[in-house]
């Protein structure tokens, strides 16, 4: 069953959804000074996934610094007639290094399905990206005792052939702790992680001992602490608290304490 992964190094990646003007860049230039202090936080990764617009600008900006700059969801084709839609291969040439797929605002507002969220996954790892799968239940399916089966669904149909520590990110997001100021219990998240870390080894073999699992939901300066000495809590995926530097650097230093 699951190993410790003490040893899997942390992810902080913020997820700014349709925030950011070019005025947002300055945030982003603030993480990146922090970052560069020495010994501030020097166990951790640091990503921001601003919108598709400001991917280019950002990851000029911090172009030589820790802070890495990942994307936005993207399409499974790699070019094509498909208007409006995003290939993993733009967003790397435009310098990401990563790509979240499957959140569950795309699950819901644009349908996306396991087997969708999947096929990103794989152009994410055709484009040398990494695949940040999103996966969680909502507030019925937890009241239900559904949560470790929706998962474990989610899991198995949204993770590709091929995943691996590099390729590879899981963020389980409670669907019902999104944007909404609740956390489940830290039992809960232990729970949660415990189960997907097992999941993942018997899915993809030792490889899944060091997949990260990133926690996502109302993460905070004031909750990041404990929700990261969860086992198996390899990092977090910030929305809200990630727009705002001096939220964002806070969370980063209580995941790096
Ligand atoms: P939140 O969003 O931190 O604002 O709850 C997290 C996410 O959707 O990734």
């Amino acid at each position: 069953m699951a190993a410790s992964t003490s040893r899997v190094r942390p992810l902080v990646a913020g997820n700014w959804k349709m925030n950011g003007l070019s005025a947002a860049l300055a945030e982003g230039r603030q993480v990146r000074d922090r970052l560069q202090e020495a010994g501030f936080a020097a166990g951790v990764d640091v990503m921001i996934c601003p919108p598709a617009t400001l991917v280019a600008a950002l990851a000029r900006e911090v172009a030589g610094s820790r802070l890495r700059v990942g994307a936005q969801d993207c399409h499974p084709a790699p070019s094509g007639a498909h208007t409006g839609d995003i290939a993993a291969e733009m967003h790397k040439d435009a310098g990401a290094t990563a790509v979240i797929v499957g959140h569950s605002e795309r699950r819901a507002e644009h349908g996306e399905r396991d087997r969708d969220v999947k096929a990103k996954a794989l152009a994410a790892h055709r484009a040398r990206l990494t695949a940040i799968v999103c996966i969680g239940e909502t507030a019925g399916e937890r009241r239900a005792g559904l949560t470790l089966q929706v998962v474990a669904r989610q899991l198995a149909a949204s993770l590709p052939e091929g995943a691996d520590a590099e390729n590879t990110i899981v963020a389980y997001e409670p669907i019902w702790a999104i944007g909404t100021g609740l956390t489940p219990s830290l039992q809960d998240v232990a729970d949660v992680h415990g189960f997907l870390r097992g999941t993942l080894v018997e899915q993809v073999g030792s490889a899944g001992d060091r997949i990260r699992l990133l926690y996502g939901g109302s993460v905070k300066p004031d909750n990041a602490r404990s929700l990261m000495g969860v086992s198996d809590v390899n990092g977090a995926l910030v929305g809200g608290a990630s727009l705002k530097a001096t939220d964002f650097i806070a969370i980063i230093a209580a995941c790096g304490a």
